[in-house]
């Protein structure tokens, strides 16, 4: 049986990684951020700029149109954890390579089992392909809800892809109202 590590334990272990070159350009390991308690935890893609240099999840514009859909829910940062698929950022925010995704997936994997949320949402196609299924379509299948290994999960659009098409915006209210609805439901 695995043995549930501590997540300061994977932390300290993510800090040091060095399988794959993303640690070579890295400025900042960006592991995750919130309650470790969280019934509902945010899975993005990867570091951009600001994560880099900060180390935190979703504090760039991203981030920051993020938190609004947040507060106008009434979901408190504070209360969810947040992380990505890669916890370094890719040169020029480029997507991150499949073989990236294989040699850190292993820190989510943890954070996922210590935290044991009762609800993943993936944001955006690349944390939902990796985590609900390889053929999943972002733009048929976001706000639908899955059963996977014992959590519900779905996805929501990217706030970078609202950054660039507001008309998906509307959508992205529906899913975060439902979103909200199913967590208070489980609480
Ligand atoms: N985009 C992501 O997917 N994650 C971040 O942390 C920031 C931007």
């Amino acid at each position: 049986m695995e043995e549930t590590m501590k997540l300061s334990e994977t932390l300290e272990k993510c800090k040091e990684c060095t399988r794959c070159p993303l640690h070579q350009t890295k400025t900042n390991t960006v592991f995750g951020v919130g309650n470790e308690d969280a019934a509902l935890m945010f899975i993005g893609e990867a570091p951009g700029e600001k994560e880099d240099e900060s180390g935190v999840p979703f504090v760039g514009p991203a981030g920051k149109l993020f938190d609004k859909y947040l507060e106008y829910v009434g979901i408190d940062r504070n209360e969810v954890y947040i992380a990505n698929i890669l916890k370094c950022r890719p040169p020029r925010n480029r997507d991150p390579l499949p073989e990236e995704e294989d040699a850190c997936i292993v820190y989510l994997r943890e954070q996922v089992r210590a935290i044991r949320p009762k609800i993943i949402v993936c944001l955006g196609r690349v944390a939902a392909k990796r985590l609900i299924s390889p053929d999943f379509r972002i733009t048929a299948q976001h706000g639908k809800w899955f059963d996977a290994a014992g959590f519900k999960m779905c996805a929501v659009y990217h706030p970078s892809a609202l950054l660039r098409d507001t008309s998906k915006k509307a959508d992205m209210l529906k899913d975060m109202k439902m979103i909200k609805e199913v967590y208070d439901s489980l609480k």
